[in-house]
């Protein structure tokens, strides 16, 4: 295959990537978006595996096969709610790639064209440098991210003295790093070069704090482009740099988002630890022992079809209870009685960006039900119920009353407005930020303790059974 061939295929791929994204932004189209994708893909790789530089395919093919078939067997098995953990842990292989693929560059230059070893040209040798700074920042980073989504490492913010300086010298002394090593090419300033931008990933995303993890995810997601596009300058390979800019962009832009959704600042979440101080990072509550009413399944259905109009507020524990199904129909049920039902939807609601809507689009609940909470968060006050539904954080008024709240400026769905709120839970726990939620204590909420589903088809059962 002619170069110009390959460069016109990769051109292809890149137009079925953007069209990918293009369709997974919007529910309705996320299939045909997923299938853009995987065509873009084929033509990728086909393309790379009949460019003249492969010698030899064995080695290449065992590793496809071994990849997918690692690859098919986690997808298959993952939990949804699983899946942020499942992401950031393939960003950080992203990252190993940039940080292996400079190395050989380094090693072995003349087989990426680059020139002979100790006489590297320097411009390779500062993309080499940016692709192994940014590749090792965004896999220990992922690690870390890994570790606090998975539970092993405590989601609170590990904060400590002086960590923002120690972090800008640390990257003051990369800078420095790129310079010295782009003029005398030793191997072992690669490498010392590494290890510090090793370790300023893990200072950048431990002190990262529960409740800012989607937007830390999604900035890694971007990361994980950069690097991507350092080894398409590397190796000269145009889709790397279109995919790599690609992602990059967009991961940059949906943080960009999330950080206006979570009113937090941008800036502050790429040096980390952003808007977190020690005093922030200890002052998640404990579980409060003031008392609460307790309600149930058969109260929730009384007055939920007597209701004029109800709000569903889904949340992180929907997803695990998997109480979409049964939440349907409760809502079906409650439409033909002449009850109006919408959902609520926060841009943070469950463990990844677009969960809720995920979940609620596979029981097929209509999309023009399901409103974002910049459209639907001022009916709360003319709504008769507010029913929750495994949500806590997202609710949570403490995100705009008490400043030390690792929560604090967070917008939040706002369900105390709602003349009667039921919060369906199973226990008092606080949530993924583990701040206690003051609204369990109020006079117009109800507990109705139990597993979402189980709540849910409890709550069918009493609504079939019921009259108007
Ligand atoms: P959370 O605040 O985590 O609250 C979920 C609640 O669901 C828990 O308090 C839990 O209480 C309850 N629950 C768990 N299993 C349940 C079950 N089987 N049946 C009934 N209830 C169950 O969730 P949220 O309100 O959706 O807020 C999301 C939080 O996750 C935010 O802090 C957000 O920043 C963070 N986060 C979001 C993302 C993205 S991108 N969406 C990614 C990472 C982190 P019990 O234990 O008492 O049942």
């Amino acid at each position: 295959m002619t170069p110009t061939i390959s460069t016109f295929l990769y051109l292809i791929a890149g137009v079925c990537f953007i069209m990918a994204l293009r369709g997974l932004s919007s529910a309705a189209t996320a299939r045909a978006g997923n299938l853009y994708g995987v065509c873009g893909m084929v033509i990728a790789i086909l393309t790379t595996l009949l460019t003249p530089a492969v010698a030899k395919y064995s080695g290449i093919i065992g590793a496809i096969i071994l990849g997918g078939a690692i690859g098919a067997y986690i997808a298959r098995k993952i939990k949804m709610t699983a899946l942020p953990q499942l992401v950031a842990a393939f960003h950080s292989l992203v990252g190993l790639a940039a940080v292996f693929v400079a190395a050989a560059a380094l090693y072995n230059p003349t087989a990426f064209g680059i020139g002979v070893e100790n006489a590297i040209y320097t411009a390779s040798l500062i993309e080499m440098s940016l692709g192994t700074i940014i590749g090792a920042i965004t896999f220990s980073g992922s690690i870390i991210a890994f570790g606090k989504l998975q539970g092993l490492i405590a989601g609170k913010p590990l904060i400590f003295p002086k960590q923002h300086l120690l972090n800008a010298l640390l990257g003051v002394g990369l800078v420095a790093l790129i310079m010295i090593f782009s003029l005398y090419q030793h191997h072992s300033l690669f490498w010392l070069m590494t290890l510090i931008s090793l370790v300023l990933g893990v200072l950048l995303i431990l002190p990262i704090g529960g409740a800012d993890m989607p937007v830390v995810i999604s900035m890694l997601n971007s990361y994980s482009g950069w690097a991507a596009a350092g080894i398409g300058f590397t190796l000269n390979n145009h889709l790397l740099l279109i995919t790599g800019a690609l992602v990059g962009a967009s991961g940059a832009i949906l943080s960009y988002i999330m950080c206006k959704g979570m009113n937090r600042s941008i800036i502050n979440v790429i040096l980390g630890g952003f808007g977190t101080d020690a005093a922030t990072a200890s002052a998640a509550a404990e579980a409060s022992d003031k008392p609460v009413k307790l309600s149930s399944a058969e109260d929730a259905a009384y007055m939920m079809e007597n209701a004029r109009n109800v709000i569903i507020v889904p949340g992180y524990g929907m997803a695990v209870a998997q109480a979409q199904h049964a939440l349907r129909e409760m809502a079906d049920i409650l439409k033909s009685k002449g009850v109006k039902v919408r959902y609520a939807i926060h841009p943070v609601a469950g463990r990844m960006p677009g969960h809720m809507n995920v979940l609620l689009a596979e029981a097929n609940v209509p999309y023009d039900s399901v409103l974002e909470l910049d459209e639907i968060n001022s009916d709360f006050g003319s709504t008769d119920v507010a029913f929750v539904i495994g949500a806590n954080d997202i609710t949570n008024p403490a995100a705009k009353t008490n400043k030390a709240s690792p929560i604090y400026g967070m917008p939040i769905l706002d369900v105390e407005n709602a003349q009667t709120v039921f919060f369906v839970k199973r226990s008092l726990a606080s949530g993924y930020a583990g701040v206690d939620n003051e609204l369990f204590y109020r006079d117009n909420t109800m507990m109705v303790l139990g597993d979402a589903k189980k709540v849910c088809e409890e709550l069918v059962k009493a609504l079939k059974g019921g009259g108007h």
